[in-house]
């Protein structure tokens, strides 16, 4: 991997408050903690732009009776968005909880939460999104 250095003007305090997080998070130097502020960053500009794909895990929690099954698993077949896998733990005798890891548009992604969302005895859901910006050092981090 080329790597290319590059001077940055930032207020002292703005500085400060980044080398606590550096600190904070173990990083050795400022070098690797920018690397990932800037691959973050671009991750949530490009979740910004609608025809973007990704990936994304949506977490729900419900209360398990046959019709929101049905119309779980029926929301995932009618999908656009990939449902690339599903982990299901019954974590009481009533409610489980439920992992579905899924890939798509930005638009797609959202249409599936919604839809999830919208059934009748979800108790909870949460949508954690990413992609990988397509530069040399992250189809490195792919390859390893
Ligand atoms: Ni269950």
């Amino acid at each position: 991997m080329e790597l290319k250095r590059f001077g940055v003007s930032i207020p002292r305090d703005l500085l400060e408050l980044f080398d606590e997080v550096v600190t904070k998070r173990g990083y050795i130097g400022r070098s690797e903690a920018i690397r990932d502020a800037m691959r973050l960053y671009i991750s949530q500009q490009r979740w910004e732009s609608e025809d973007a794909t990704g990936f994304a895990s949506i977490n729900i929690v419900y209360e398990h009776k046959p019709k929101l099954m049905a119309a779980l698993l029926k929301s995932q077949h009618d999908s656009k968005a990939k449902v690339i896998s599903t982990l299901h733990t019954h974590i009481t005798h009533t409610h489980c909880f439920e992992i579905l890891t899924v890939e798509g548009t930005v638009i797609e992604i959202h249409k599936l939460a919604d839809k999830i969302g919208g059934i009748s005895g979800i108790e909870f859901i949460e949508i954690f999104t990413f992609s990988l910006p397509e530069t040399e050092g992250c189809k490195q981090l792919q390859e390893s």
